[in-house]
This record gives structure tokens, C-alpha cells and sequence, in this order.
């Protein structure tokens, strides 16, 4: 039988696979179910300073491969996260805390709050496409490292970042220079494609209304370029920095792809909108047997063994 368990910054998980902070983690009952599937860990929703309603609707769309959205951090405002905790804990698994603040005070003040809390592992979330007027701190290689000079010293809890794909080699060279100087234990690649565009051709209009129907791109679409991210990054960083991969994960296959690039755990976000929680328990037994027809026993074994060709 092949063991998927893994570990992230010193905390234990029963498998590879975990939801992704975006779908169906906003609310309690969202939560409480993702703590009642086989998803290793309890990811949130990315939180800001207060409650928020998110973008006008129609704001996501499924697609063929996937989807696109520009849901605008829809989220019940961190202090309701930070008094879930208790009871996200209580449901047996790894919390995992996703925030988002429109600034570093912002990400400062949620931060330290959730380091003085019971989570496990906390994600800072510098990749959010979809806010009118606001660039993606992970485009702003300056604001990154300020960032997390200040975020990095505020507590003894793991911190990581979720990262915005990146397209050209110096880019991942930068990146990868900065995340060196500070304490950073693990990063998530990666946020949906932002600012991709859909459109009818029978309505002649986009088919999501906010940011004249520009949105986050996520699913099939983005599996490769996530791919290569992962790769990039375990290529440019020391082990002590971990690879959680997510895009596109949607059974055994994909997930094991993103084992062979270096992933040390993987999210799944659009396949879990679609088919609901079960897909955890689905991918985790597909991934079992494809493992297993290769005769590997645990995730090292294929763990960054990227053959070259
Ligand atoms: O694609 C995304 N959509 N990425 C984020 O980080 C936030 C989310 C949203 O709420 O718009």
C-alpha cells in the first residue's frame, strides 16, 4: 500500500492533497465539510481586515478546462476566522489560515493575530488578481521583500506565501532571491492567471461582469504553468523552503505530475468547486494506484525525480 502522508513546515498531514484557499472554504459549514472529507488539511478562504461581499455577479464561470473568476475576496472578515479556530481544530485536522490584506498594516495586524492562535500554518496570500485598482504584490518584487521583512519576525508559527505564476526564468531567479534572505517555510504555486479574458462570441460580451470581464484563469488551462513554477522553485530554492503545487489537480495523474516537479503537498481549487469534496478521496485513491502500478510506496520516492530527457 503506498503512504501519502506528508509534512509541511514540522506539521503533520494524511495525505498529499488539501483544498485551496478560493472554493468552498468561506463559511463555517463550507469549513466544517472540507474538515469531514479526506483533504489533510483546512484551508480558508483568503481573509481581509473586515467582512467583505466580494465583486457584482456574474463573477464565476465553469469553462471547458476549467474556469475563470473575479470573485473579489468574498470573506466573513479575519476576527470570525481567528474565532473559528477553536472549532476548526476540534474537527482533527491541520488549520490552515489564507490572508489577504490590501496592505503590509493590513497583513501585519492578521498576521500576528493568527500567531497568537491555534492554527497550524499560516499563508499570506500576495497574488490576488481581482481587486479593482490593486497590483499583485507578487508582480511588486519591492513590495514582496518589504512585506516579508516585516511579516517574518512577528511570531514562531510557519509562515508561507501564495505566489502569482511567473512566465520568465528571471523572474523566478528574483523571486527565489528574496524568499532566501527571510524565514519563509513554504510556498504555494499558484494563484490563478489574472486578468485573462473570456468572451460570448453569441452575446459579444465577456461572461464575468466585474473588471469589464477580466478574471483570474484556474483548472486545466493552468496546469502546466503551474508545473513549471513548482519546478522552477525547487530547482532555485534550498530544501528548507517547501512547494505546496496547486492548478489543475483534478485526479491521480495530475497530482503525481506535481510530485515528480517537486511538490511537497498539492491543493485542488477548481475540480473541488465542481464535483464537491469527494474529489479528495478520489484523487488520494487514483494517486494510490498509480503509485503503486510503478512500485513506489511513499512520495519520496518520486518526490522532484524529474527524469531528464
Ligand atoms: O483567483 C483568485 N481569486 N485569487 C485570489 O487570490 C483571490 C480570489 C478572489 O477572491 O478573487
Amino acid at each position: 500500500s503506498v503512504d501519502l502522508s506528508t509534512n509541511i513546515a514540522g506539521v503533520n498531514l494524511s495525505s498529499y492533497l488539501m483544498n485551496a484557499s478560493g472554493p468552498k472554504c468561506t463559511t463555517w459549514e463550507e469549513l466544517e465539510v472540507i474538515g469531514q472529507s479526506a483533504s489533510s488539511a483546512i484551508v480558508t478562504k483568503s481573509c481581509t481586515m473586515a467582512f467583505r461581499e466580494g465583486n457584482p455577479e456574474p463573477r464565476y464561470s465553469d469553462l471547458p478546462l476549467g474556469s475563470i473568476q473575479s470573485m473579489g475576496l468574498p470573506n466573513l472578515g479575519y476576527k470570525a476566522y481567528l474565532e473559528m479556530v477553536p472549532q476548526l481544530k476540534a474537527l482533527g485536522k491541520a488549520v490552515v489560515v489564507s490572508i489577504s490584506g490590501f496592505s503590509i498594516e493590513d497583513n501585519i495586524e492578521m498576521v500576528s493575530a493568527f500567531q497568537n492562535s491555534d492554527v497550524d500554518l499560516i499563508e499570506v496570500n500576495f497574488s490576488c488578481p481581482n481587486i479593482p485598482g490593486k497590483a499583485q504584490v507578487a508582480y511588486d518584487f519591492e513590495q514582496v521583500e518589504t512585506a516579508l521583512a516585516a511579516l517574518t519576525v512577528l511570531g514562531d508559527k510557519p509562515i508561507g506565501i501564495k505566489l502569482a505564476p511567473y512566465f520568465d526564468m528571471s523572474h523566478f531567479i528574483a523571486m527565489a532571491e528574496i524568499l532566501k534572505k527571510f524565514p519563509v517555510k513554504f510556498i504555494t504555486c499558484v494563484n490563478s492567471i489574472g486578468n485573462t479574458l473570456i468572451i460570448d462570441p453569441e452575446t459579444e460580451s465577456p461572461i464575468i461582469k466585474p473588471k469589464g470581464g477580466f478574471g483570474g484563469l484556474c483548472g486545466d488551462y493552468i496546469k502546466p504553468i503551474g508545473l513549471a513554477n513548482v519546478r522552477a522553485f525547487r530547482e532555485l530554492l534550498p530544501e528548507s523552503v517547501q512547494i505546496i503545487g496547486v492548478g489543475g489537480i483534478k485526479n491521480g495523474v495530475d497530482a503525481f505530475e506535481y510530485l515528480l516537479a517537486g511538490a511537497d503537498a498539492v491543493q485542488i481549487a477548481t475540480c473541488f468547486e465542481k464535483e464537491g469534496a469527494v474529489c479528495f478521496e478520489r484523487i488520494e485513491n487514483e494517486l494510490k494506484a498509480f503509485m503503486a502500478q510503478k512500485g513506489y510506496t511513499k512520495l519520496i520516492d518520486a518526490k522532484g525525480k524529474l527524469k531528464p530527457l
